[in-house]
Order: structure tokens, then sequence, then C-alpha cells
């Protein structure tokens, strides 16, 4: 019997290693013990990995990012059913995509329940401030995940928190940012942590995706589990917001109706009827694009029919981010479904990309336009409105989390960026940020109002061999 065990920490890593070792020497899953966290003998002497690598492997990248999750779940068996996957793979190369297999079932039930965790982490977290006299701020959490995701989740504390230092505490393990590093040490009870937590802060955070008009409690208690409640300070603020916001919900549907075609009206009506249960704590993409329909962040909301939230692939590699919805988007409620969408559905398909397999979104989310006669002119959002708006890109940037972000046109740059520097100069390099890189490419509609077919051509061309170049770079 071969036992090895995984560290909190590394957990990935090290139950790769082992597993590749033991793969490759075809030993059985029946003669492994795993486990995680504790570095005691167990009841029999085990027997050393096989030395060296033995045959070689096949092991997909879908199930490289399965494990990378499932492996973060308490069930103390995933593992071992990680470790028979792989075995499987071996002879069984399409085994993951093969939903009804009982091995695959369970994995992605386990994949799912980690995912769920992390974003509820991320959502539930609540830092409180410490006393101190140094040039940064320091503020410290509590938190008890279900699985352990700590330092799966951290990076994305690190880029959300950058300029302050701060602790997560939790059971297992404590997340520790200072200066700018980020370091691990062993969980801890529950620490004693002042009242004064950034209040303001979170309020902000909460009346934005607070939809008063929908509030059921039993429902809310499903969202936010009751073990959360005693580390968060807005609970208490709910009727306060219940009554602003009522106004609000009613203030957007008269101006709806007044600027937008008659046939918009009955869409924004339909919608909000359709609208599931309005979350009181954004968890999800699902939760993101319904908190979204509500959004009062810029004047945009009065005259848009809705708002044109993303769509795609959950977590897909590549996000494509556009201006804003235009005049078809608006009354779709989807994106990129009018003419500017022809342009970039065949720049898609010439580049080999498969759309369904990308998340698409745009960097506002409400259409800005002048009416003009029976029709609704296309205005440029102002810095003002993209600002506002990143609110909902950040969001689907942290859930989607894409290897790339396409940025089409100066809005989507700026946006992505915060660079407005000019398109001439930037188109086709890869930028940094740190959400990740992105890579800027022209808006389909640039290409579309070019008076001179050549240069349309030759725009149309670039936005090509950029998409090929988006392509390349999440394939490889
Ligand atoms: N232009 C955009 O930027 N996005 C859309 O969804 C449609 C047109």
């Amino acid at each position: 019997m071969h036992r090895v065990v995984l560290p909190e920490t590394g957990t990935m890593d090290v139950w790769r290693d082992a597993a590749r070792r033991l793969a490759s020497h075809d030993v059985p899953p029946s003669e492994i013990e795993w486990v995680v966290g504790e570095a005691d003998q167990g009841l029999f002497d085990a027997q050393p990995l096989p030395a060296g690598e033995g045959r070689a492997l096949k092991v997909p990248r879908a199930f490289l990012d399965l494990a990378d999750r499932a492996i973060l779940h308490r069930d103390p068996a995933s593992p071992g059913l990680l470790y028979q996957a792989l075995m499987r793979l071996q002879d069984q190369p399409h085994l993951l995509a093969d939903e009804a297999d009982p091995l695959v079932r369970k994995l992605e039930v386990l994949r799912k329940s980690v995912r769920r965790d992390i974003h509820k982490m991320r959502a539930f977290v609540r830092f409180r401030e410490l006393p101190g006299d140094g040039l940064r701020r320091r503020f410290a959490a509590w938190f008890e995940p279900e699985h352990r995701i700590v330092e799966a989740n951290a990076g994305f504390f690190c880029r959300r928190f950058a300029d302050m230092d701060w602790a997560i505490h939790t059971p297992d393990l404590s997340a520790l940012w200072q200066d700018g590093a980020l370091s691990f040490a062993p969980g801890a009870p529950r620490p004693d942590l002042p009242d004064d937590a950034a209040e303001a802060l979170w309020a902000t955070y909460f009346a934005n995706i607070f939809n008063p008009a929908r509030i059921k409690l039993d429902s809310m208690r499903q969202h936010m589990p009751r073990k959360y409640w005693k580390n968060m300070p807005e609970t208490a603020q709910i009727p306060a917001m219940l009554a602003g916001a009522e106004a609000r919900v009613d203030g957007m549907r008269a101006a709806a109706a007044t600027v937008a075609p008659t046939r918009a009206a009955a869409i924004t009506d339909g919608y909000r009827a359709a609208m599931p249960q309005a979350p009181q704590v954004i968890e999800t993409l699902d939760d993101a694009r319904a908190g979204c329909q509500l959004c009062t962040r810029c004047d945009l909301c009065r005259n848009a029919t809705q708002a044109v939230f993303g769509e795609g692939l959950p977590d897909a590699r590549l996000m494509i981010v556009g201006e804003q919805p235009g005049d078809q988007e608006d009354l779709a409620g989807r994106p990129f479904v009018g003419r500017a969408g022809q342009v970039l559905d065949g720049a898609m398909q010439a580049a080999g990309i498969d759309r369904g397999r990308t998340w698409i979104t745009n960097a506002v989310k409400h259409f800005k336009f002048t009416p003009r006669g029976k029709r609704r002119l296309h205005q440029t959002p102002n810095g003002d409105e993209v600002q506002a708006c990143k609110w909902w890109l950040g969001l689907e940037r942290g859930f989607v989390q894409p290897q790339l972000t396409v940025a089409l046109g100066g809005t989507a740059a700026l946006a992505l960026t915060g660079r407005k520097d000019a398109m001439i100069r930037r188109r086709g390099r890869m930028e940094e940020t740190a959400e990740g890189p992105v890579l800027i490419s022209w808006h389909p509609s640039y290409i579309l109002r070019l008076p001179d077919a050549g240069a349309a051509k030759a725009a149309r061309a670039e936005l090509i061999e950029d998409l090929r170049l988006a392509r390349s770079v999440v394939a490889g």
C-alpha cells in the first residue's frame, strides 16, 4: 500500500506529482491511500512511491482543470476519485465528455461545490480594521469555508485589496497579505476582531445588489446561510434599503417607456416579471446578471430597455468585451446580435473560435443613445459611465476568470486597462493588468464605419489576426 499525504497548501502540486508517478507505474487505485493534511504514519507502514517516471501518460488539459478544483473538496475520497479518472483516461481519452459516467458526474459535483464555495468566500468575507500607525491600513477577517479553498482564493483578495495589509483566518489555514507579499499560516480558532469594520464600503456594495421588491426571507437564508450573518455588518440595513430602493425601481419603470420604442416597454416589463429572485448576495454569474437588471449606478438605466449582461461559457478561457449594447442588443437582451455582431461572428469563425465557448460581454451594460425621429442613435459612453459599469465587468471577470480578455475598441480597452491611449498604437498588443492579460483589437462597428472599402478590409483582416492570436494563447 502506498500512502500519499497531501499538504494544506500546494495540495494540487503534490497530488499531481504523486499521481503521475503512481499512474505511470500502473499502480491500481486500490493500492493507494490518500490523506490530506496529517503527517502521522497511520496504521501501517507505507511503501515509498515508485522511483522515477514509468510509461508516458495522457493528461488532457480539461482533466487538470477539473482536478485543480475537485482536489480542494473536503470529501476524503476526492484525491482517489481523481486518480481513478486519471487511470481510466489512459484508455478512454474522451472519458470527461461522457456526462452519464458516474465517476465523471461525481467529480463534476465536487468541482461545482468547490466553485460555489469560492464564490461564497468572495461574497461573505468581511474585513475588520485593526488599529495601527503604519503607512498601510490593516484588516482582518474570519471565515469558515466548506472546502480547502483559502489558497486558491487568495489571489482574488490580493488583487482586490492590494493596497492594504490583511489577514483572512479560517479553521484550517490563514492567508496573510503584508506589504504586497502573500504567505500562509496554520489555521486558528476564531480571533476576537474589533467591530469598527469598513462598514460604509460593504454597505455600498450591498445596496447595489439588493432587490427590495422581491425580498423573501426564506430564500435569503438559503442564499446567505445564517452561519455567515454574524460576520456581516449589512444584514441590519435591510429595512432602510427596502424603503429607498422601492422608489428607484418605480422610477426606472416610469422612465423606460418614455423614450424607447413602444415594444421596448413591453420587453422591460417582461424581463422584470420573469426575472428570477434577485440576489441579496452575488455568488454566481446568474446572481450578477439578475442584480445588473436593477442597476442604477449611472443614468443610462433610465432610457435603455434592459441591461444586457454577458453570455457564453461561465468558465470560458477567452472573454471578449465590446463597448455597449446597440439598438438590436438593447431589444434582444443579448450582446453582439446586430450588425456589429455579424462582423464579430464572421471574424471569430475565420479565426477558428467557437462563440459558444467564449464569454461575450460589454464594458457598459445599458444602451446609450439619442432619439432621432423613430431611430435611436448610438452615443459613446463617457468615462463616468464606463467607471460605474466596471463593477459588473469586474464581477464577470472574477467569476469567469478567463485566461485572456480581448478588448474590442477604445471603450473596452479603457474599462479593462484604465488607459485611454490611441487605438492605432495599441491594436494587436497584449497589455498586462492585475486581472490578467488584455489583447486590444478593433471594434467591429469601427470596421463598419470605415468609408474606404480597402481600409475596412484591412481592419477586418487585423481583427481576424488578433482573434487568431487570442485563440493560440488560450489553446497553448
Ligand atoms: N457593439 C458593442 O460594443 N456591443 C454589442 O453588443 C453590440 C454592438
